[in-house]
């Protein structure tokens, strides 16, 4: 017996952008009192000033529905014409059942699938990589894509290796049919031999005692060195799939991590001075799966970026993993 198969748009595209950024601004001084730390070291070290957490009210649930909400009345799209909803997070509480479905119900999705992934800083890449691949099979007509963190749940603030790094936030984007291609060829991988390099403080053996929640723990010089040389070869091999030269970037979005990782990574790609380089860290710090989007969110919305350019993203964190692809903005 022949089965049919499903056939869906030769090409897809991310059609609108949003992004939520929570109330509460944490400055680096706030954090000294948890840590042995300065302003000027973590500035030198890092880049980041500052960081927004949740305050009163927030919480992960309402950082996507506003990011998701947005980029849903900026599509254009009726909602009911998303059949699919993938939520990119490592902070939301519960291993079952998956976020994505009750954020579906919030905005009103109807019976849209829904699941999340677990891809931490690199999430982002995954979820376009799988939203381009169900638009172009056909499984879904238009994807909702939400990166969520709430990474001051899982920071142990008197970490002096991670309590300074994680804010919190939302980005979220709609994927759909496109005539023209938006979306370049995934590039992505991972390193399990890492697995140690950022993950949960508490393992199963180990058990999560009654009442603790487990914080994010990092060696730091490990996934510096891995950022800095491995990253770097996947940012070319991301241009080289799509077909286009440095000359032909206009705007390169790498994971906010660390500005001294963006650094190497732009002098390893030579990119050309116009090229416009995300650095939301400053003010946001690292938002996991959430940097991307709302980096891109924010050099549309301040006209740095302009819809229609060709932008270069890039993830890369616990796994090890990483992903990147080139796409145009929207
Ligand atoms: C975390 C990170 C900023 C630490 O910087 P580093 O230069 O590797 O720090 P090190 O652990 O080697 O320590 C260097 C010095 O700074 C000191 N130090 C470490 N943490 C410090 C802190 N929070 N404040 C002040 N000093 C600190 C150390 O004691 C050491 O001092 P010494 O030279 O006198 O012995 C850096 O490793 C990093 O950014 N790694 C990548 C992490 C990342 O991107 N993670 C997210 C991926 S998704």
């Amino acid at each position: 017996m022949t089965l049919k198969a499903s056939t869906g748009s030769p090409f897809a595209r991310i059609l609108s952008v949003g992004s939520a950024v929570p109330s509460r601004v944490i400055d680096n001084d706030y954090l000294c009192q948890f840590i042995d730390s300065s302003d000027e070291w973590i500035t030198q070290r890092t880049g980041i000033k500052e960081r927004r957490w949740v305050g009163e009210g927030e919480n992960i649930e309402t950082l996507s529905i506003t990011a998701a909400t947005s980029a849903i009345e900026r599509s254009g799209i009726a909602p009911e014409d998303i059949d699919a909803v993938i939520v990119s997070t490592i902070s939301h509480y519960e291993q079952t059942p998956a976020l994505a479905p009750k954020l579906a119900h919030l905005l009103g999705l109807g019976d849209a699938a829904a699941y999340d992934i677990s891809a931490a800083c690199a999430g982002f890449s995954y979820g376009v990589a799988q939203a381009e691949a169900l638009v172009r099979s056909g499984q879904a007509r238009y994807v909702l894509l939400i990166a969520g963190e709430t990474i001051s749940d899982i920071t142990n603030m008197t970490d002096r290796g991670t309590a300074f790094l994680f804010g919190d936030g939302a980005g979220a984007v709609v994927i759909g049919p496109s005539e023209v291609n938006g979306i370049g060829p995934v590039v992505w991988g991972s390193d399990g031999g890492q697995f140690d390099a950022i993950r949960m403080s508490h393992d199963i053996a180990g058990g999560v005692k009654a009442g603790e929640f487990p914080t994010i723990t990092m060696d730091g010089q490990a996934v510096f060195k891995w950022a800095t040389s491995h990253i770097a070869q996947a940012t070319r091999r991301c241009l080289d799939e799509a077909g286009i030269t440095p000359d032909e970037l206009d705007v390169f979005i790498p994971h906010q991590a660390n500005n001294r990782i963006t650094d190497t990574l732009l002098r390893y790609l030579k990119l050309p001075e116009k090229v416009v380089v995300a650095r939301t860290i400053q003010h946001l710090g690292n938002n996991s799966a959430a940097t991307i989007p709302m980096a891109m969110d924010a050099l549309l919305t301040s006209g740095e970026a302009k819809s229609g350019q060709t932008a270069l993203i890039i993830g890369f964190g616990a796994g090890l993993v990483y992903s990147g692809q080139v796409i145009t903005l929207p």
